[in-house]
């Protein structure tokens, strides 16, 4: 049976209500801005449609979520109200089309046009320049007393600097959590096993509203300017954008990207520049912000329930979408890493329809408390790979995800190391996903670079059984492949020449080809002009490898690991053996100087020459020259009123000298 219109409504507002608790009280939201964005639209309409079911206590006539009983309350002067919103051009020129209507007026307007900024609004009340009181937005006519956490935010001012300060001036604006901060703390939430936040806007408004100031001083949060409420004894220019380059003068800040634009074209080329943009921002926007400029004409249009006729926000794309959670499967890598992939119902979001998102590792399906059939609310920033942020209990049947005990592929055990979040297929090269990655790994253009040996024709040869190993590319025929579907002859003899061309390369590529674990393209060409030779690389111990620059002792494990297995000694033999083959390793001139090989601290104050000074004379007699003490530290120069570095150096019974003796061994060796 369908439901009757006021049910409909009523379910919706219950809906919207609970939504706003959510969002705006507890700073926890249980569906994305779009879902929110498409049931408060879908209220609006009905309510239009059937006026008769109208109610002020609507959630469509009310901005925010009431207030935390813990803050002390606000009344705010002059309501903060909240902003319209177009979706698309047309809806830009019907939004530009009424006001113009209204003010009867067929001139092209000026606007103000402005990011709109994802984080959480907030008034800052100013009286003779100084800063006395802060306050959340709340639900529009009663916000939170915040002072004491926003005076801890670094880019607001206490006290206004410059002239003709109003003598109340309240400043309405934006607190948000810069992205790369954003990220940054939810690394160290991960390392410390406590709860991150869904994004930065949420962890802006979860920092700023703690009880506990101490906690929102230790938070990177930052502050833009908007707009200003009210204003007392003070004159102001009549323009929008003018009053914002005031109180930047005043010291407040404001984001960078305002500009002034004439007519709906003008506006449309100022969204297309700033969605452009938006992934190169160091703040989250979900849009921008089309303000009539001049204030006369602000006046003139007035309010309509919670926000101005003079303003409309246009929404770039959702970068947050709701779908379902499909299924799990579980991909191997090339180190035989399982990691557990989440299959989506595909949803549109942040400009692209997405069916997959990686979901790392076991920790953080516990940690998203995931499972099948739930509702996951997806996240894909621009350029970003497409994340689960965050799982709620849907409609559906659930099912527990099972991280599986064998490899999908191989049926190898898995492996998971104490301590390590990854777990691993224990199979080897034996395993057909392990081998497929390995070989695409030796094909790569920054090892072999074997043209034409792409994905899909790596995974045809496995499958085919016509290789094992990346050695099994040499002795590849063409009346092997022009069989094979989608292999052309053209094709099959570029591919047999760009394998016969790959054989002259150079020992680092080589080295980095072999894909032994945590060994990239700088720590293979480390390794080639430390050793020199193949051979030299494949005899070295732990103490030997630990020498080479980037070498610690887990890669030094790796390499010894990798070079002890019978099998990975075939490989090599093998394409040894096919004709690859490079120039002779010319040794780096620093192996010949006099220093070479040895790595000094400098610690203290030198009084006869600077730290550079001598940090520079070291490294040119081929020293290495580190800031900090460890085990391979071979000397440590310790100048006047020395600390903790040379107390280290003593423990480690690392050899001291003195300012004189560095100076001494300069002059030794400096013929
Ligand atoms: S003007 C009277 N300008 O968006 C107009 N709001 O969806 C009130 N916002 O509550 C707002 N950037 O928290 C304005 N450049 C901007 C904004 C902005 C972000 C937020 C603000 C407001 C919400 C409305």
């Amino acid at each position: 049976m369908t439901e009757s219109i006021d049910q409909q409504i009523a379910t919706l507002r219950q809906q919207l209500q609970a939504h706003n608790y959510s969002y705006y009280t507890l700073d926890a939201p249980t569906i994305t801005d779009a879902e929110y964005d498409r049931q408060i639209k879908t209220l609006r309409e009905l309510e239009q449609q059937y006026p008769q079911y109208a109610s002020t206590a609507s959630p469509s006539q009310s901005v925010g979520g009431p207030v935390l009983d813990s803050f002390s309350k606000i009344e705010h002067e002059l309501p903060m109200l909240s902003l319209g919103n177009v979706y698309s051009e047309n809806e830009l020129h019907e939004f530009i089309e009424r006001i113009q209507n209204r003010l009867k007026n067929t001139q092209e307007l000026t606007f103000c046009v402005e990011p709109k900024l994802d984080g959480l609004a907030i008034s800052l009340l100013y009286e003779q320049g100084k800063l006395v009181r802060a306050a959340t937005r709340g639900d529009g006519s009663i916000g939170e007393d915040v002072t004491h956490n926003v005076k801890t935010i670094k880019n607001i001012p206490h006290a206004l600097q410059g002239n003709n300060i109003p003598v109340r001036l309240e400043v309405r604006g934006e607190v948000v959590m810069p992205i790369a901060d954003f990220h940054a703390f939810n690394q160290q939430a991960i390392a410390n096993d406590t709860k991150g936040f869904v994004n930065p806007r949420n962890a802006a408004a979860g920092s700023l509203r703690q009880l506990d100031s101490n906690i929102t001083a230790q938070r990177p949060l930052a502050f833009y300017s908007y707009g200003i409420g009210i204003i007392d004894q003070g004159s102001l220019a009549d323009s929008h954008y003018q009053r914002l380059q005031q109180l930047q003068q005043w010291g407040l800040p404001i984001t960078y990207e305002i500009t002034r634009e004439t007519g709906a074209k003008g506006c449309m080329t100022a969204y297309t520049q700033l969605l452009a943009k938006r992934s190169e921002l160091n703040y989250e926007i979900d849009g921008i912000v089309y303000k009539v400029d001049g204030i006369a004409l602000q006046e003139q249009l007035g309010f309509v329930a919670r926000a101005p006729r003079w303003a409309t926000a246009h929404k770039f794309p959702a970068q947050e979408e709701q779908t379902q959670l499909l299924d799990v499967e579980f991909q191997v890598g090339r180190t035989g890493a399982i990691t557990p992939v989440a299959i989506l119902k595909p949803v549109f979001v942040g400009g692209v329809t997405v069916s997959r998102a990686s979901l790392h590792n076991a920790d953080e399906i516990n940690r998203l408390d995931l499972k099948i059939g739930n509702t996951v609310i997806i996240r894909r920033a621009a350029d970003v790979i497409p994340q689960v942020v965050k799982s709620l209990p849907g409609a559906q049947p659930q099912r527990d995800i099972i991280f599986p005990v064998t490899c999908p592929v191989c049926d190898s055990e898995i492996e998971r190391i104490e301590g390590e979040a990854i777990a691993r297929c224990t199979g080897g090269l034996y395993c057909a996903a392990q081998r497929k990655q390995a070989i695409k790994y030796f094909a790569s253009r920054k090892a072999m670079n074997i043209d034409g040996l792409g994905v899909k024709v790596v995974e045809q040869l496995v499958d085919e059984q016509l290789i094992n190993n990346p050695a099994d590319l040499f002795t590849l025929q063409a009346d092997q492949l022009i069989p094979l579907e989608r292999m052309a002859a053209k094709k099959v003899a570029n591919l047999l020449s760009a394998i016969q061309q790959c054989k002259q390369t150079t020992l680092a590529k080589f080295i980095l080809a072999l894909g032994i674990r945590e060994v990239g393209d700088a720590t293979a060409k480390n390794l080639a002009e430390h050793f020199l030779t193949l051979d030299a690389i494949q005899n070295a111990d732990i103490a030997a490898l630990e020498q080479v620059d980037d070498v610690g002792e887990i890669v030094a494990r790796h390499i010894v690991t990798f070079f002890r297995q019978v099998h990975n000694q075939e490989v090599i033999q093998a394409l040894l053996a096919a004709g690859i083959h490079w120039p002779e390793v010319q040794a780096k001139e620093k192996h010949q100087l006099p220093l070479a090989g040895k790595t000094y601290v400098l610690t203290g104050t030198l009084t006869k020459m600077d730290r550079n000074e001598a940090k520079q004379a070291l490294q040119a007699l081929g020293a290495k020259v580190s800031g900090s003490v460890s085990k391979k530290t071979d000397y440590v120069v310790a100048g006047e009123s020395a600390g903790s570095k040379l107390t280290k150096a003593q423990d480690l019974g690392i050899t001291i000298l003195t300012e004189d003796e560095l100076l001494s061994l300069l002059d030794l060796n400096h013929p």
